[in-house]
């Protein structure tokens, strides 16, 4: 058995670890960890997991979302400067400036935001259920934070709302435009094309089917065609490729990858077990406060 393998499990039973894995992270971190998912599924797990500690390979956000469900366990994040920079694309000024101006307003807020953030928030949601609990709130003003493009996706679904965005993206998702969906379908005709919704809305139009990286795999493991378009991160062909031997899946730019997922690494992840840190520290007053809105995505999911 590979070297780096049996450490990590010799580690992870010496501390009664668990590994967690976003779908962007390198192929050997998602191959070496216990759970791979999108953010929902991870948020869930983190939830129901028994161990002691919990090794996050993601980015930050990740790592403090585990924290608040938590607040017992050891949270590690093996890159600790692996930092998503939507998260960081609102402020709590805009926010308390949107509920002066709005009697009934829900600030919704992507699990992609500082804790600070989620702690002003209403409820967080995350690509795979934003539809879900949005439509599921009572408000009608919704104020939606950081991602503008995911924003715009929900609420051109639930037109009854009204909504008001955010100037906020993720730069991996936004800098695809309409020219290189059509392109790669030129260079693919008839693969259906499959996209994040962190794309810009005239991308998504283009798409055949928009969704979370955990929609994504689902979608290409039910339909029946042979090959696909994937406009998303690189790190989910590992998962796409396994789960569909037989089928092809062409990246819809060559570019689209996240640096700061791809800061973890299996050297990184036995670092953090052997040493345990980087650690995640929060205040139990920053916990409680950002534990209200992501409890409420969980129980309305
Ligand atoms: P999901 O995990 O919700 O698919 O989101 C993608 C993403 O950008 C995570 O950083
Ligand atoms: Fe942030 Fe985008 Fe990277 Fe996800 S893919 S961590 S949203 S920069």
């Amino acid at each position: 058995m590979d070297e780096k393998l049996l450490r990590i499990q010799e580690l992870k039973k010496e501390k009664n670890a668990v590994i967690l894995a976003h779908y962007y992270t390198p192929d050997e971190v998602q191959a070496v960890s216990d759970f791979v998912g999108d953010s929902f599924y991870l948020s869930q797990i983190a939830e129901q997991v028994q161990e002691q500690t919990i090794v996050m390979c993601g980015v930050r956000f990740m790592g403090e979302s585990a924290k608040i469900l938590n607040p017992d366990k050891t949270v590690l994040l093996p890159a600790a400067n692996a930092d998503c920079p939507m998260a960081h694309m609102a402020t709590v000024e805009r926010i308390a400036e949107m509920q002066a101006q709005y009697d009934d307003l829900a600030v919704v807020c992507y699990v992609n935001s500082t804790a600070e953030l989620k702690m002003h928030a209403d409820v967080c949601v995350t690509s795979a259920n934003a539809l879900k609990i949005v439509k599921a709130l009572p408000n009608h003003n919704i104020f939606f934070i950081p991602d503008e493009n995911l924003g715009r996706f929900v609420a051109a679904q639930i037109p009854e709302k009204h909504f008001i965005f955010n100037d906020g993206c993720c730069p991996v998702h936004a800098f695809l435009s309409a020219a290189d969906v059509r392109a790669a379908k030129a260079a693919h005709p008839g693969a259906p094309v499959l996209v994040h919704p962190e794309c810009r809305p005239e991308v998504s139009a283009l798409a055949d089917y928009a969704g979370s990286t955990a929609g994504i795999i689902r979608y290409a493991g039910e339909n029946s065609a042979g090959e696909f378009i994937i406009g998303t991160e690189h790190g989910v062909l590992y998962e796409l490729k396994k789960q569909n031997p037989g089928k092809k899946f062409y990246p819809l730019h060559e570019e689209q990858i996240c640096p700061n997922m791809k800061r973890v690494t299996l050297d990184k992840v036995i670092a953090a077990l052997e040493n345990g840190t980087p650690a995640v520290h929060m205040d139990a007053d920053s916990i409680r406060r950002a534990h209200a809105p992501l409890q409420r995505m969980l129980d309305l999911s």
